[in-house]
């Protein structure tokens, strides 16, 4: 299979998007295709008959392609048995604790709390710290962070100021995302008076929207080392880093340490906080809510997910990989210079481009070249495959950044630079 793309937007994507600019309440811009559901592993096609090759899997949403059989099967079985959609905290299924026994399989801790997002899978993490440090009046979390758009992961979230701006926020404290971070640590407790007015320190072992960071291994345990010596509450936010992208279940894994509660989403189909029994609130109905827990078919997705994984060895396949990815994007840096700083833990990929207008610029030229990524941090471009991608898929991947940023140098030459790349 190869990518092939004619018009993007097609005219029926381009009506449905112009439908969905006037109708939607908080515009925010989906890419301009409409998918049509059509697909096979790395490749779908939208409603306009374009085929991409998906370097994006949903935000690190669809770790296994399109229409593998494994979760089409999941699916069609699951779709037969009502209630499908159920109010998961108050009423249960089997797939419910199925779900919370598949997790503690591979992660740190004894008990899982399911729920309905990444963001509320933090919510709870930070609720179940707070619950737990009655003296707690500030959180820490770090520059460029991102944990969600809901108002107490928002509070945490420092990436980008149009996520921020206007909302009201709880006191945090924000710690450099380097080396210094223990010292800075370890002068904020004792600044504000002690580790027991912290209820906790939230983190990212590989920074996601902020720009596909990898934390630097002496501050992951130098920080772990602070929280544990005090008692305060580590938690590490997995939503967009765990589930195997990066070659491990969790991206924390890569550091040798142990959080004390975990929050995991995206590839799991729902959001969970995870770690050990007693970081959680023990009074019932002090975390909950309606649909806590997705829907049956979430939950089976999310279930036969982790299965597929262990059975087709993807775990290894991400390492493998995305260490041929990054030394395919190593040579490419080394031939465009204007691309540079590859880097990638597993499939967790990226490079840089000059600019935030250049990275956006490449990015709409490989879409129009049939290679659908997504932009992180300022100027990053990040590339996420599915975790059954294999080296042909890179290639061709790789061959179209080449070709883009080819046709952007001609460009260029005919029309001279732009005035953002005047600016650099
Ligand atoms: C690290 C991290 N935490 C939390 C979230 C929020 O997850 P959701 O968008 O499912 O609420 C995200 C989403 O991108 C994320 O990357």
């Amino acid at each position: 299979m190869k990518a092939k793309v004619s018009k993007v937007p097609g005219p029926k994507s381009k009506r449905i998007l112009e439908e969905l600019k006037k109708k939607n309440g908080g515009w925010c811009m989906p890419l301009p295709f409409v998918h049509s559901g059509e697909g096979k592993g790395c490749y779908f096609k939208d409603i306009d008959g374009n085929l991409f090759l998906d370097f994006a899997s949903q935000i690190a949403t669809n770790p296994l392609g399109y229409n593998h059989p494994d979760m089409v099967r999941t699916v069609r079985d699951h779709a037969k048995r009502f209630p499908v959609k159920y109010a998961g905290q108050d009423f249960t299924v089997p797939e419910h604790i199925e779900m919370i026994d598949e997790l503690l399989k591979i992660s740190p801790g004894n008990a899982a709390f399911l729920i309905n997002s990444g963001a509320e899978a933090v919510e709870n993490a930070l609720k179940s710290a707070m619950h737990a440090r009655p003296g707690g009046v500030y959180g820490v979390s770090f520059e460029m962070a991102f944990h969600g758009r809901t108002l107490g992961a928002l509070s945490c979230t420092n990436s980008k100021l149009v996520h921020k701006t206007r909302f009201w926020s709880f006191p945090m404290h924000r710690l450099p995302f380097d080396e210094a971070a223990p010292v800075v640590l370890d002068e904020i407790i004792r600044r504000e008076g002690g580790a027991e007015n912290c209820s906790f320190v939230i983190v990212e072992p590989v920074q996601g929207e902020g720009g596909y960071h990898i934390a630097p291994k002496l501050m992951m345990r130098g920080i772990r080392k602070i929280t544990r010596e005090r008692g305060i509450p580590l938690i590490v936010d997995e939503v967009q880093s765990g589930l195997g992208r990066t070659g491990k279940w969790w991206a924390h894994e890569h550091f040798g340490i142990t959080p004390d509660l975990m929050t995991a989403g995206k590839a799991l189909q729902v959001g969970a906080t995870i770690g050990q029994r007693k970081w959680f609130p023990k009074e019932p109905s002090s975390i909950s809510s309606t649909w806590g827990g997705g829907s049956t078919i979430d939950l089976a997705m999310g279930i036969q997910t982790i299965r597929t994984i262990k059975k087709e060895k993807l775990l290894a396949r991400c390492k493998r990989m995305g260490k041929y990815l990054v030394k395919q994007l190593v040579g490419l840096c080394g031939e465009h210079p204007e691309a540079y700083g590859a880097r990638g833990l597993g499939l967790m990929c990226a490079f840089d481009m000059p600019t935030k207008e250049s990275r956006d610029h490449l990015v709409e030229h490989l879409m129009h070249n049939g290679l659908v990524t997504l932009g992180a941090g300022h100027n990053s471009i990040r590339l996420i495959p599915p975790y059954i991608v294999g080296k042909e898929e890179i290639d061709e991947a790789v061959a179209i950044i080449k070709k883009s940023l080819a046709d952007i140098h001609k460009e260029r030459a005919r029309k001279g630079p732009s005035f953002a790349e005047h600016a650099i």
